[in-house]
Parts: C-alpha cells; sequence; structure tokens
C-alpha cells in the first residue's frame, strides 16, 4: 500500500522525509511526492513518476532549512502511475496539500458536485475531492472545520496527512480503517503510514484510530475524535516501539507472507469498497457494462499460476450464479492452441502483476482475433490493464512474497462480485449473499488467527512428510489447487491435489500407512461425498485433516477436523484458502526454508 511521512519541527525535515520515504520503499510503489511549507510562500510540491531517485532529482529545488512536510509513495488505484496522479495533490487555489492511503468510495459523485460548481481537478485521483471539498467547506480560512466537514462527506478507507500554506507550523492527520502512527519527538514530531517512517528519529509513538483526527505541531500534538462534524478532544499516551526496523516493515511478522496472509480480511474490505449498493453490485465500480454484457454467450478465461487457480473458482460462481458457461484455460496453453472463440465471447486476462508474458499473449491474441477483453488485475496502469478493453482491479495492494495469497483472495472476490452483477442482469439475483460478502473482513479478522494456530500445530508433521495430498470436490477441488501448489512453492514438498471421486482411479495406489491427506469438505451437497473419499484414504492409514464447513463435521469420518465459522456455503472459499496457505506457510517455517523469495521462483513471469 502506499506510504506516508510527515515531519513537523525539525531543520531536516526535508532529508527526514525523503529517509522516511525510503523506508516505506519496502510497501511497493509507482510514484512519489514531497510538499514543504515554505515560509512566506507557500506550499510547493515535487512528484515524479517512477522511483523515488527520480523524486530526488527534483529536491535541490527546495530552499534550505525548511521544517514542515509530507511525503507519499503512490500505489496506484484510482488513476494510472502519472507524475500529475502522484501525490501531493493539491486543491485549485495551491495553498492546500495531502497524501492519502486508501480509497474514497464516493470520490465520483463528489467530483461530479464540485467540477459543477466550478473546482478544477488536475489529477484522476480519488484523493484530491478532499482538497477541493476543504476549499469548498472555507478551505485555509477556518481549516479545522472545513477538514472536519469534508472528511464528513466521504466514505471509504483513508488516512490523510494534509498541509496549508495558512497553518504551515502545523499537520492535520485523519484516519478511517487506513493505518496512521505519530511519531513523539523532542521539539520535533513526525508521521507515518507506520512506524518505519520514523524509527531512526523516534520510538515513542501514538496511533491513530479510526474516525479520529489529530493536529501536529513541533511542540504540540492534539487528538480528537470525530463525532458527526463534531471534535471531541482525546488524550492518549504514547508506547515505546520494540520492532526492530526489520520488523516494523513487516507489520511485526516474521515474514511477509504471513503479513499478507493475515491481512487479507483488511483487502477484501478495499477490494468491496463501493461495489455493492443495496444488495446489487455496481457495475461501473468493476469496468463492467451490463447492456455489453448481456450479449455474451460464453467467458473464455486465460491466468497462469495462482490466478489460474482463482479463474476456476471464478468459474464455479459464474456458472452456478448467473448461468453463464465459463471455459477456464492456462494462458501459456491458450495462446497456442488455436482458440475457436464464439463470436461476441469475451477473454477475460486475470492477472495479479498484469505483466505475466503468457496472459499478455492470450490477451493480444484475443484481440486479434476480435474478442472483447477484460482484465482482473492487481496493479494499476500495468500492460494487462492498459491493453484490456475493460479492467477490474482487485485492490489487494502491493504483494511482496513471491508467493501469491492476498492477491488471490481479492482475485476471488472481484471474479464473485462480476458473477453476482451478471447473475443480477441475468434475473437471478441473489442480495442475501451481496449483503453476506460485508460480513466477510469481520469474520475473516476473528477466524485467521484461529485457523494460524491449528495449521501451525500441525506443520511439524507435514514438515517431515515425503508426499502431502490435497482433495475436495467442486469449489474445493479448485481450493485444493491452490492449496498443493502454495505447499510446493515454498517448503518443497511433493503435493498434489485431485478431485477427489478422481482417487479411485488412480492415486489411491499412492497412498500408505502415514501419508498426509487434506480434505476439503465446505460445500453440504457433496459433504456425504467427501466423506466417502476419506473413508477410502482412511482405510489405506492416510493421516487426515479435514477443513470443513460450518456444521458439517457430523457429516465426516473422525478426522482433525478444522471448522469454519457459519456463512453462506458459497463464500467458504475466503475463509478455507488462508487455512492452506497458512498450513504452506508453516509448514516452510518448520523446514527453514526462504518462505518469502523460493528458489527457483519470480513473482512475476515476464518472459515466456
Ligand atoms: C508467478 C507467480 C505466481 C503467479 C503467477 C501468475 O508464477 O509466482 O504467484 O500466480 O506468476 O502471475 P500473475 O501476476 O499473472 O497473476
Amino acid at each position: 500500500m502506499c506510504g506516508i511521512v510527515g515531519v513537523v519541527g525539525s531543520a531536516d525535515a526535508l532529508p527526514r522525509i525523503y529517509d522516511g520515504l525510503k523506508r516505506l520503499e519496502y510497501r511497493g510503489y509507482d510514484s512519489a511526492g514531497i510538499a514543504m511549507a515554505i515560509p512566506g510562500a507557500g506550499v510547493e510540491v515535487r512528484k515524479a513518476q517512477g522511483k523515488l531517485s527520480a523524486l530526488a532529482d527534483l529536491l535541490p529545488g527546495f530552499p534550505a532549512g525548511l521544517t514542515v512536510g509530507i511525503g507519499h509513495t503512490r500505489w496506484a488505484t484510482h488513476g494510472r502511475p502519472t507524475d500529475l496522479n502522484a501525490h501531493p495533490q493539491v486543491d485549485c487555489s495551491g495553498t492546500l496539500a495531502a497524501v492519502h492511503n486508501g480509497i474514497i468510495e464516493n470520490w465520483r459523485e463528489v467530483r461530479e458536485e464540485l467540477e459543477a460548481a466550478g473546482h478544477r481537478f488536475r489529477s484522476e485521483t480519488d484523493t484530491e475531492v478532499l482538497l477541493h471539498l476543504v476549499e469548498a467547506y472555507g478551505g485555509t480560512r477556518d481549516l479545522l472545520p472545513a477538514v472536519t466537514r469534508a472528511v464528513g462527506r466521504l466514505t471509504g478507507a483513508y488516512a490523510f496527512l494534509i498541509l496549508s500554506a495558512a497553518e504551515p507550523e502545523h499537520l492535520i492527520a485523519v484516519r478511517r480503517a487506513s493505518p496512521l502512527v505519530i511519531g513523539v519527538g523532542e521539539h520535533e514530531n513526525y508521521l507515518g503510514s507506520d512506524v518505519s517512517a520514523f524509527l531512526p528519529y523516534t520510538r515513542r509513538a501514538l496511533v491513530l484510530n479510526d474516525g479520529e483526527l489529530a493536529v501536529v505541531g513541533k511542540e504540540d500534538i492534539a487528538l480528537y475524535r470525530l463525532e458527526e462534524e463534531r471534535l471531541v478532544p482525546l488524550h492518549r499516551e504514547p508506547f515505546q516501539v520494540t520492532w526492530t526496523v526489520q520488523q516494523a516493515e513487516r507489520g511485526g511478522y516474521p515474514h511477509f507472507m504471513l503479513k499478507e496472509i493475515m491481512e487479507q480480511p483488511e483487502v477484501w474490505g478495499d477490494c468491496l469498497l463501493g461495489r455493492t449498493a443495496a444488495g446489487a453490485v455496481r457495475w461501473e465500480e468493476l469496468g463492467l457494462d451490463p447492456a455489453e454484457a448481456a450479449g455474451w454467450p460464453r467467458i473464455q478465461m486465460v491466468a497462469a499460476g495462482t490466478a489460474y487457480h482463482a479463474g476456476l473458482l471464478g468459474r464455479a460462481w459464474m456458472e452456478g450464479l448467473a448461468r453463464v458457461p465459463v471455459d477456464v484455460d492456462l494462458s501459456s496453453e491458450f495462446r497456442y492452441r488455436q482458440p475457436l472463440l464464439q463470436p461476441g465471447t469475451p477473454v477475460w486476462a486475470i492477472s495479479q502483476s498484469g505483466e505475466t508474458a503468457d496472459t499478455l499473449a492470450s490477451l493480444r491474441l484475443a484481440r486479434e482475433l476480435g474478442a472483447p477483453t477484460y482484465a482482473v488485475v492487481n496493479v494499476v496502469g500495468s500492460t494487462i490493464a492498459r491493453e484490456a478493453d475493460r479492467v477490474a482491479y482487485t485492490r489487494a495492494g502491493p504483494e511482496i512474497a513471491v508467493a501469491s495469497t492476498k492477491a488471490y483472495t481479492t482475485q476471488l472476490l472481484t471474479l464473485l462480485l462480476a458473477a453476482l452483477g451478471l447473475a443480477g442482469s441475468r434475473g437471478r439475483p441473489r442480495p442475501d449473499l451481496v449483503e453476506e460478502l460485508a460480513a466477510l473482513p469481520r469474520l475473516g479478522r476473528e477466524f485467521l488467527p484461529r485457523a494460524s494456530e491449528w495449521a501451525r500445530a500441525r506443520a511439524g508433521e507435514l514438515a517431515a512428510a515425503r508426499d502431502v495430498f490435497f482433495i475436495g470436490r467442486g469449489l474445493d477441488y479448485a481450493l485444493a489447487m491452490e492449496g498443493q501448489l502454495k505447499l510446493k512453492e515454498i517448503s518443497y514438498l511433493h503435493a498434489e491435489a485431485y478431485a477427489a471421486g478422481e482417487l479411485k482411479h488412480g492415486t489411491l495406489a499412492l497412498i500408505e500407512e502415514g501419508v498426509p491427506v487434506i480434505a476439503l469438505a465446505t460445500q453440504p451437497e457433496l459433504v456425504e461425498k467427501t466423506a466417502s473419499n476419506i473413508e477410502e484414504v482412511q482405510a489405506r492409514g492416510a493421516q487426515v485433516w479435514v477443513i470443513a464447513g460450518a456444521g458439517l463435521a457430523p457429516h465426516l469420518p473422525a478426522a482433525e477436523v478444522l471448522s469454519l465459522p457459519a456463512l453462506p456455503p458459497l463464500l467458504a472459499p475466503f475463509l478455507a484458502a488462508p487455512v492452506l496457505q497458512l498450513l504452506a506457510y508453516w509448514t516452510a517455517v518448520v523446514r527453514g526454508e526462504n518462505v518469502d523469495q523460493p528458489r527457483n521462483l519470480a513473482k512475476s513471469v515476464t518472459v515466456e
């Protein structure tokens, strides 16, 4: 996710902001910028697309000795990664600058309203609406009430830092859902999207909670709770940060992979923001057009690796809910198999990076064949996103560990949203399911710590195995395929996924005393069938662990069972997938492998 830095009061504010941005580089970014308060002259901004070195080239333009400023590393969500879209953004008059993390849900309608009132927008970002709103509500003349009113108009997730030419001694910080921390120094204070931004300068920190605002000066920090449009003063004592710089980058987790697994509930929330309303999917927020989709005879999906496994689940949802036939191909196969596409069939490319060579080639082939194209991509402005006719972003934020986790489950969520949208437009609305999606972040937050303990307790045995089998039916088979890939990727164990009903056609011969079998049984209509497959492998001595849907354990033979919390069975993959990721993670940890950078694998495969 984007990185935020603010410094107030230090004679070395500019180098410290730049240094803070360097420390936040690990979060991934595509552009960066800094705004400084220039006494007597207002606010000045320097920003550049690309790496921080490009920004560094612009910094000598600032006068020496500036004491207050804000900085940002941007990971594009709304608008491409360009100089103009880089933060800080400014208002019409150029007297207010802001940096922002998060996603503003209602930016489109607010922007239209402000443009109609004469505000000039310079960027494609959702962020800019904040500045023009503040301006509309009184701007720098009465800054705090204007900011309070402006954030009251916004829905979604945000952490903002605001710098004003009229009050250049202070920074205003506001938080809702996106993290923001204050670093408390001696005659200087800091702000950061995480403590890594200021750890070398102070280890005393104050966390800003959701719905809080802070006015931070050199000697003073005023904290408030936002209640409607009122500011209620608060008091909170700083705490001592004991993390090392490395721990801080990983949010206290030992590896990026574990951090990314555990932050899935948060990114699901981001992925859902603004995309549903009153039990229906908002098509435009997924880049889809119902009129065009009405004519699709079927859908062809193409993807590689984990994204291919997401496509398999996408197919199940699309066919089950919308009754639209779907084919899913590995992109490395599709491009060479001389595909026959029924006229009007769209090709959907699913890709975290948006750069995978085979998926890009498949997309280009689809265009040559005259097919409409659609991309489900995480990286904004990536080649696949640019070349597809339409695009939906998965909003997982940067994924650093090579093994994909949060990118996968946000691909799932985006595909499920598309399936629900299509189902609605074809006379099969499921408002019940659309409403239930909102509960996923909470369910995930509650369940993941328990799932992690469960997986950790099994890792010792898995780590000692030679072969591991994953079985399931329907949605669970698609999940099993991702489970085995995760385990192979980072623990280097031999793992296979089998459709549970297919075992007796060959693979059962490999089951012997003590072989671990991980069975998925999350779907009530298939549980009895999977139960008999579990019995088959148990009878050959397999050691079986089951991930079961809520209430299904009594239908399963005695085995070690982890039951998912109650949720509609079609949503079970969102909680079952993290269990599989955690099994792979803890097994690799026990085996002492390089979890975040497994041998022979690359995060983005841009060559054939
Ligand atoms: C590589 C990565 C996988 C990823 C696959 C497809 O193999 O290691 O995690 O699933 O590429 O990448 P994409 O960026 O297209 O989703």
